[in-house]
């Protein structure tokens, strides 16, 4: 078995641990005897994912003494969609699933996403295990229990709180991620650094360029340390109360990035986490919270790492409008009261949640980067 690290996650109703290892998926089987209530293992993974991963993990399970089976979805934000979560549910029914049956999320974001918002629902609930495959699925959207399903009103609009058997992440498949993903998954853990701690924020300084190549030591740092804050927060509010907003960091600007752009290949989500982070930043700078030279900090880290200083050119060849921007950010979770309400940074490492944030200093933001 490999070099593991054991990282717990303590939530209200119990603890579930991430193992995270290179070379892990084989001993996925063994790892999991004695924490199922039953035999039978679902394994669902999408189609890029299939060929690459299913295999060693449902043999793994098969020699451990599971009944594993393997189903399969087209990759991509599609299926995070009422359409494909019904497809899979009438598919996993029709197999005639029971109560003691886990499914296995084997994939990125939008495996663990549908899969445990499956796993919620079916039969009023299923237990379910994450095997996250991507950076971004490592470091963050495999560990804490959201899940959901994207609507006509916007991203992961249904959904639900609902955690993991165990999360077990292999680092080793990240050598087959493009490396677009990677780098987009990096924004994720930049954040981290950047709305509490302002030492790892140093560290990637130093590290990003490593963990970008995929240097095994940097990389298993980095995630291992994502997954630390990502747990210590899960543990403090689960249900996003409080402290787990702050995880939202470069998310308001992000997602209405998105948005504009239809959740597609245009702009993935962490590229627009990142441009998120930037602006985050200089709303904060705008608004006398933050120290320009923290802001300016934040830039030159993501110039050095190649991510675009400005608004990305649309497709469509029109200009990012900063109208749009602002009405899409109208529908966010955390606004209240129809009042807009950011994750600001008072500097590195230090961040609030700040409502009633005026459109005008968003607006002055937005353009900044390239908005009309
Ligand atoms: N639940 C949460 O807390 C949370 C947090 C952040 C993001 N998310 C969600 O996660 C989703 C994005 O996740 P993602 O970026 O992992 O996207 P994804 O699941 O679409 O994966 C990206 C692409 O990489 C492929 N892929 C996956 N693993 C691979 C590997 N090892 N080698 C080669 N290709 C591989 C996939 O097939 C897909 O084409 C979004 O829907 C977002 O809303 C959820
Ligand atoms: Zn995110």
């Amino acid at each position: 078995m490999p070099v593991m690290l054991d990282i717990p996650v303590n939530i209200p109703g119990g603890q579930y641990p991430i193992f995270l290892g290179e070379g892990l998926l084989g001993d996925v089987g063994t790892l999991l005897q004695g924490r199922l209530p039953g035999k039978r293992v679902v394994v669902i993974s999408d189609d890029l994912v299939s060929p690459l991963y299913a295999s060693p993990v449902l043999h793994g399970l098969n020699a451990a003494g599971f009944a594993s089976e393997h189903l399969t979805v087209p990759a991509g934000e599609g299926s995070k969609s009422w359409d494909a979560l019904q497809r899979l549910l009438d598919t996993l029914l029709a197999r005639t699933i029971d109560r003691k049956t886990t499914l296995l999320a084997l994939g990125g974001g939008v495996i663990g996403d549908l899969v445990g918002f499956a796993a919620a629902i079916a039969l009023r609930g299923l237990s379910f295990v994450q095997v996250p495959t991507t950076l971004l699925a490592q470091v963050d959207s495999s560990v804490g229990g959201k899940t959901g399903i994207n609507t006509a009103a916007g991203k992961n609009m249904v959904g639900a709180f609902y955690q993991p058997l165990a999360v077990m992440m292999d680092s080793a498949t990240l050598s087959t991620l493009p490396p677009r993903h990677l780098q987009a998954g990096y924004a994720e853990i930049l954040k981290y650094g950047l709305l509490g701690d302002a030492a790892f924020f140093a560290w990637l300084e130093e590290n990003g360029k490593a963990v970008l190549a995929r240097t095994p030591n940097a990389l298993h740092h980095a995630i291992a340390h994502s997954c630390r804050a990502k747990a210590a927060i899960v543990a403090a509010d689960e249900k996003e109360q409080g402290v787990r907003a702050l995880l939202n960091l470069g998310h308001t600007f992000g997602h209405a990035l998105e948005a504009v752009t239809g959740y597609g290949d245009q702009l993935h989500h962490g590229e627009a986490v990142a441009m998120g982070c930037r602006m985050a930043f200089q709303l904060s700078v705008s608004l006398g919270l933050c120290p320009a030279s923290d802001a300016q900090r934040v830039e030159r880290h993501l110039n050095a790492l190649g991510y675009p200083a400005t608004l990305p050119t649309l497709v469509s060849g029109q200009a990012w409008d900063s109208e749009r921007l602002l009405q899409a950010m109208e529908g966010d979770k955390k606004n209240s009261h129809g009042q807009k309400t950011f994750v600001l940074a008072k500097g590195i490492g230090e961040t609030v949640l700040q409502a009633g944030v005026p459109d005008e200093t968003v607006r002055t933001v937005l353009q900044r980067f390239g908005a009309s």
